[in-house]
């Protein structure tokens, strides 16, 4: 039995980019090993985003060696954005490695992998497929329905923030067809899934690639429409990353008229300061940031925001994170994910320099998560005692079900004898607020199973491309 695994780091993108990776090598064959000394080939799935994602890299790289001393059969591939980023450079790095493999030629590591098993050197193949791009599409899990499930919009990126290397690992943007997205909405919903999370580096600027080229502003509001016309029984609609500089007027009225669309949008802002804003190449202001938040909050009761921020950019003083602080504050995040300056190859903030010293940086992240702890606190606390809809998503650890409230708190779920609401949306009354979580009860009352869906388990292909395992369209 031949059998792989793949360990994955970073974004969702890169979870995605697994599950298709996973799919390929099924497709040829493999089955899933447990652990690494099971494997005939072993996948790292790598993040370059910030330094300390690809040290983490190389320690791992270092538990693989003895296992291809021990097994020169084996077959090491490095896949991802540190694949992209150091390409060939990588096999001289860890000489061990047989394949590099970038996230635009996922497709290719079947046959790359029975060249590196009859003795081919080893090779990186890092294209990007800029002139008839690929969006690798889900294989359905016919045996166990996934509930939730994310659906690529666009990939790369062109906004070029100068401290980001994900313009230089992902490429430049490229659009998927609104016919093809729509059709793996509805097969995926026709299979089971409940809850589908649209992904793009900045997934909010999306437009119909077939689109004139002069009438390309974002339409991403009209996506969004679309898929809830078109796919009824989708109790939920999420999507990650936006830009602050793509939330239009027709997407605020989007999260104002349609109800499966998550009253949830974290909407990453980097800094609270006009000054570093500019240096990042953010493209907006503090002020049309928060105009933006309060008019999003303003489009549906209870509406919730989160935010990523990076502390001790290049030039960053403690006014300018001050600024930062207060912003945290005026838009009110329940969850902030900080991260400290990592300079990075390529980007133009390197010029820059990285003058704020470890410690300032430590003590700014220590602050920032101080009160962005104490917001989430506040907002949890806010839901005790009150009635929530949740998708239960699986079993956690104590007994109970665990899922997410339409926002996306994760709530523990008391479920009543003999009920099992795995995949099903349910009302529960909170009982309790955790630190990063809720305890609720379910009501029973007002529970009736949802019919299984009837739709076709095998889902068919909307166009001729691809095989039926991790399918190209
Ligand atoms: N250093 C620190 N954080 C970074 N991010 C992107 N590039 C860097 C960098 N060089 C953060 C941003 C982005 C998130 C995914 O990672 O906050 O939104
Ligand atoms: Fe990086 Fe900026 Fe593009 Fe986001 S928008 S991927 S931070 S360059």
């Amino acid at each position: 039995m031949k059998r792989y695994l793949v360990q994955t780091f970073g974004c969702q993108m890169n979870v995605h980019d697994s599950r298709r990776i996973e799919e390929v090598l099924e497709a040829d064959g493999y089955s899933h090993a447990d652990d690494p000394s099971l494997a005939n080939v072993l996948v790292v799935n790598t993040c370059s985003v910030r330094e300390k994602a690809e040290h983490k890299l190389m320690s791992l790289l270092g538990t693989f060696r003895p296992l291809k001393e021990a097994r020169p059969d084996l077959v090491i591939a490095v896949a991802g954005c540190v694949a992209q980023q150091e390409g060939e450079k990588l096999l001289k790095k860890a000489p061990f490695v047989d394949l590099i493999i970038g996230p635009d030629n996922i497709p290719e590591l079947p046959d790359l992998v029975h060249g590196a098993q009859s003795g081919a050197p080893p090779r990186a193949r890092t294209e990007f497929d800029l002139v008839a791009p690929e969006f690798l599409v889900a294989r359905p899990r016919v045996e166990r329905p996934d509930i939730t499930a994310y659906v690529t919009v666009m990939k790369g990126c062109d906004e070029r923030c100068t401290y980001c290397i994900v313009p230089y690992t992902r490429g430049p943007e490229r659009y998927r067809p609104e016919d093809e997205i729509v059709g793996e909405i509805v097969r995926l919903v026709e299979g089971g899934v409940r809850e589908v999370t649209l992904l793009g580096q900045t997934v909010n600027s999306w437009y119909d690639p077939s689109r004139p080229k002069d009438r390309r502003d974002s339409e991403f509001a009209g996506l969004l429409r679309r898929i809830v016309e078109e796919a009824p029984d989708l109790c939920r609609l999420r999507y990650t990353s936006p830009h602050p500089r793509h939330v239009t007027p027709e997407l605020l009225r989007a999260h104002a008229e349609l109800e499966p669309l998550s009253p949830h949008v974290h909407l990453p802002v980097q800094s609270g300061s006009n000054r570093l804003l500019k240096r990042m190449l953010r493209r907006y202001t503090r002020e049309l940031y928060l105009e933006k938040a309060t008019a999003l909050k303003g489009c549906r009761e209870g509406l919730t925001l989160s935010t990523d921020i990076i502390v001790g950019f290049p030039g960053e003083t403690e006014e300018d994170f001050l600024e930062t602080l207060s912003l945290v504050r005026e838009a009110g995040f329940v969850s902030v994910f900080g991260f400290k300056y990592s300079p990075r190859p390529f980007t133009p903030a390197l010029k820059l320099g990285d003058d704020v010293s470890e410690a300032d940086k430590d003590d700014r992240l220590q602050r920032l998560f101080a009160v962005a702890e104490e917001q989430q606190q506040a907002h949890l606390r806010s839901l005790d005692t009150t009635r929530q809809r949740v998708l239960i998503e699986g079993r956690s650890k104590h007994g109970h079900f665990s899922g997410r409230t339409e926002r996306h708190e994760i709530v523990h779920v008391d479920a009543p004898e003999g009920v099992d609401p795995i995949g099903e949306v349910v009302e529960v009354d909170v009982v309790r607020a955790n630190r990063h979580s809720l305890n609720a009860v379910m009501d029973g009352a007002t529970y009736t199973p949802s019919p299984k869906p009837k739709g076709p388990r095998r889902l068919p292909m909307v166009s001729g491309g691809g095989s039926a395992q991790g399918a190209k369209l």
